[in-house]
């Protein structure tokens, strides 16, 4: 039978380096919240019982966990008395018997459910407590994993650290995996004489050893356990998930002209064979088929591309956009709450918004939808083949029918029904050599004010 395992996350710190009124596991990487980030790995590695243990503000730090987990489970820890106090808090949780229990911290998003997964193989191997440990020139702050022939035998915390021990780089990433079955007993022996009177988590190791159980230490890239402090911390965890999810898109076949220069959202789906020209952003709910091209400087989010569509350059694609395959949204175009029929054309400097385009329909340059009366939202239906000349407003609720024209400057508040040719603007009267009338008009008029000056 599987192992059943149970993920702790904590995030009871102040988190006041962020210096933001927002608890700081709520402070997003690639639009989703640290915790967000943190609870997915778990779950990506089976941790798919959560506890997360929260401090100030912990409505909010729950309604955003319920997101990720509706069954998840809320601790409370009211005073913070360090890591070991904070998974105490989960007690009653943990009473329930798992085989795994991971300890995660909710500010360290970048961890990887194939690292939690090696971790739970340790615990699965026979060992009572396993340790994610990385290699740093600046180890300052972190607990030292002090090994003795070859083997974890404790953690050190820095402040209470030897001059011979802070020379130690390998150092304590923070998450940790114990076994279900010693787990309480090893953290109730966790006393709280130490620098900074705190109940540490990471003494687990060396009661583990003294009750002759195996401990294990992996090891991991030191960005995968960077945890974010203050905002400096965030933008530098945005860049590194920001270019892991950059070369995964290019090692899955999606051409980038200049990567570094292209945001994805954590939830970002782009297929093989698309290209993502420079500078373009891609907001949560973001799906792209192959072959589909985004031009440069194209903003999108909540939209789905089809099978070879050309988007952009500079086009703002907003939640609800379906584009069907080889449609085409141009230059300066906004679309919103939209379904563009397959091959229709929306390519110059056009605002779209709740509405559909039928297939290979073609909306001139300039038109605009208006599709709000200041109260509500109003449908247009654009029907297939349809022509809107360009600069014309569609006042809706409003239709045009299947293969019908609205003549360039139009502004149509009645349906225009298939195959009918609607003109809504001022007839064009066109008087033969009057242009010359003018020009003697004006010069006469430029005389007499000369007289008038001198
Ligand atoms: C901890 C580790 C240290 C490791 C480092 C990595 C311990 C004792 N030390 O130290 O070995 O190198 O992380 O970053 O575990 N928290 C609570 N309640 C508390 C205390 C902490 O929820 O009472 C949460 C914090 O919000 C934070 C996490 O636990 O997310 C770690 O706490 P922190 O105070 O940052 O521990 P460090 O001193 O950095
Ligand atoms: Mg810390």
């Amino acid at each position: 039978m599987a192992r059943t395992c149970l993920t702790i996350i904590l995030a009871a710190g102040e988190g006041s380096r962020m210096r933001s009124a927002m608890p700081k596991v709520l402070h997003e990487v690639a639009g989703l919240s640290l915790l967000g980030h943190v609870m997915r790995a778990a779950q990506g590695a089976g941790g798919d019982h959560q506890v997360v243990v929260v401090g100030r503000e912990a409505e909010r730090v729950e309604a955003e966990a319920r997101v990720h987990a509706p069954e998840v489970a809320i601790a409370h820890q009211l005073e913070r008395l360090g890591t070991a106090h904070a998974v105490m808090a989960a007690r009653d949780t943990i009473e329930q018997g798992f085989d795994d229990i991971l300890v995660l911290f909710g500010d360290t998003p970048l961890i990887r459910p194939e690292t939690l997964g090696k971790m739970r193989d340790a615990l699965a191997e026979g060992a009572a407590v396993a340790v994610l440990g990385f290699r740093t020139s600046e180890p300052d702050g972190y607990g030292r994993l002090i090994l003795e022939d070859g083997e974890l035998a404790a953690i050190r915390e820095h402040k209470d650290a030897s001059a011979e021990e802070l020379k130690i780089d390998f150092c304590n990433g923070g998450i940790m995996a114990l076994a279900g079955s010693s787990a309480l007993e090893l953290i109730g022996a966790i006393g709280n004489e130490n620098a900074k009177g705190e109940y540490y988590l990471t003494d687990s190791v060396e009661i583990a050893r003294a009750r002759g159980l195996k401990v294990s230490a992996l090891e991991a890239k030191a960005e995968e356990v960077h945890g974010v402090n203050d905002r400096s911390e965030l933008a530098r965890i945005e860049a590194v998930w920001q270019g892991r999810r950059r070369l995964e898109a290019m090692r899955s076949g999606v051409t980038m002209l200049a990567p570094d220069t292209v945001y994805f959202s954590y939830d970002t789906e782009i297929e093989a064979d698309a290209v993502v020209e420079p500078q373009c952003f891609f907001g949560p709910g973001v799906h792209i088929a192959a072959g589909a091209r985004i031009r440069a400087f194209s903003h999108l989010e909540g939209a789905e591309v089809g099978v070879n569509c050309i988007v952009g350059p500079y086009a703002r694609l907003r939640p609800g956009t379906v584009l069907a395959s080889e449609a085409r949204v141009g230059n300066f175009c906004e679309t919103k709450n939209v379904k563009v029929g397959e091959g229709a054309k929306i390519n110059h400097l056009s605002y779209i918004g709740d509405a559909t385009v039928g297939p290979h329909a073609n909306i001139g340059a300039g038109t605009i939808t208006c599709n709000y009366d200041g109260v509500n939202k109003h449908l247009t239906e654009i029907g297939a083949d349809a022509f809107i000349g360009s600069n014309s407003a569609l006042v809706a609720p409003v239709s045009i029918g299947d293969g019908a024209y609205v003549a360039s400057g139009s502004v149509i508040t009645k349906a225009v029904p298939d195959n009918a040719l609607a003109v809504a603007r001022g007839r064009q009267a066109t008087k033969p050599g009057y242009a010359e009338e003018i020009r003697k008009r004006n010069a006469a008029e430029k005389e007499r004010r000369k007289q008038n000056k001198g």
